[in-house]
């Protein structure tokens, strides 16, 4: 088990709850029955019905009839996603925030007294952070930012394993939610569709001498980005879950299915490694086989035949002596087939 448990089970604010009996019925409800159980006052949950509206959800309402949920925004909010999670821990607290700097930064202010599972979800990043001191392109009202707070009890060497387990679930969710699309993932987390980034994943972790502390796990994932937001520096490299699919998708429901994905995947993670996830990594590897290039900080760029993802999350590149080495991190590219 990895949670330090240290929460009120299933944390969900009221305005949530408010929202989940309006989804829940079949045209209108009653003020009168919701505030029967949830122990309120008529005039609480008029308020909690006003904050909704105030964040767009068309709502009409009529005096004998009570409230009825014509439709939601597609904006990733507390009450939207809570309304679709299935989990135990993560997402709950689930904040969500017009605008932050970044959502992996907001995250790791609220963390020090805050228990596993703690989530933070933006519609607009001002200054998102990728891999290796690179941004993050975050616009509003097109992608998912979301950040988890994990306190798994593993070893520090099982950490760098982490990234391609939360890989593998946001490679997941994607196939569930546009089935017959190409996922494939870029040693060590990004996810591509026909050689187009679409999302990326960026761990911080924080430990202390006894071992982990905590781990923040950042995913951008574009959704409904269209071609023409893309800026000129990524528009030939990135693309959107819309892009490729033609059709607009919840952002609520991304991030509740990642969460929902997330959560099983990190139990299995915590307790067997990443064992188990090694079929899967097999299937989406999008380097296997091909020659590779893995620029490192510090260190010469290395190159040779990619060979797999090993158990302890390296990467193998064949050498053409046979012999293989094992990369630990770094920055992989195909290298390009020289040309004729
Ligand atoms: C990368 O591919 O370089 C990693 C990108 C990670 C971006 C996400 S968006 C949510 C979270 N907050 C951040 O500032 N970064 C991560």
């Amino acid at each position: 088990m990895c949670a330090r448990p240290k929460r009120a089970p299933f944390a969900v604010s009221t305005t949530a709850q408010v929202l989940g009996f309006l989804r829940g019925a079949d045209g209108y409800i009653s003020g009168q029955m919701i505030s029967e159980k949830l122990g309120l006052s008529r005039v609480a949950i008029w308020k909690h019905v006003k904050t909704l509206q105030a964040q767009g959800c068309h709502i009409e309402t009529c005096r004998h009839r009570g409230y009825h949920l014509i439709g939601v925004p597609d904006m990733p909010t507390e009450e939207a996603v809570v309304a679709q999670l299935q989990t135990r821990a993560l997402g709950r607290p689930l904040l969500f925030f017009r605008e932050v700097d970044s959502t992996n930064r907001q995250l790791a202010k609220r963390a020090t007294d805050s228990a596993e599972g703690l989530t933070l979800v933006a519609d607009h990043q001002t200054a998102g952070r990728g891999r290796m001191g690179r941004a993050w392109f975050s616009p509003a009202g097109a992608n998912v930012y979301l950040s988890v707070l994990l306190r798994p009890a593993v070893s520090l060497a099982q950490i760098p394993t982490l990234p391609l387990v939360v890989g593998c679930v946001v490679a997941s969710t994607l196939e569930n939610m546009a089935p017959r699309l190409p996922v494939k993932l870029k040693w060590p987390n990004d996810l591509h569709i026909h050689g187009k980034k679409l999302s990326g994943i960026l761990c911080e972790l924080t430990a202390e001498t006894d071992g982990v502390q905590q781990v923040i796990v950042g995913i951008g994932l574009n959704v409904n980005l269209n071609r023409g937001q893309l800026p000129r520096a990524i528009h030939q490299s990135a693309t959107s879950l819309r892009i490729e699919t033609r059709r607009a998708y919840s952002r609520a429901e991304v991030v509740a299915e990642i969460l929902n994905q997330l959560e099983p995947a990190y139990h299995r993670w915590c307790a067997e490694g990443l064992k188990p996830f090694l079929p899967q990594l097999a299937t989406l590897d999008l380097l296997k086989g091909r020659a590779t290039r893995v620029e490192q900080t510090g260190r010469q760029a290395v190159e040779g035949i990619a060979d797999g993802i090993g158990e302890d999350g390296t990467l193998q590149l064949r050498q053409p002596d046979g012999s293989h080495l094992f990369i630990c991190s770094g920055d992989a590219h195909v290298i390009p087939p020289a040309a004729e």
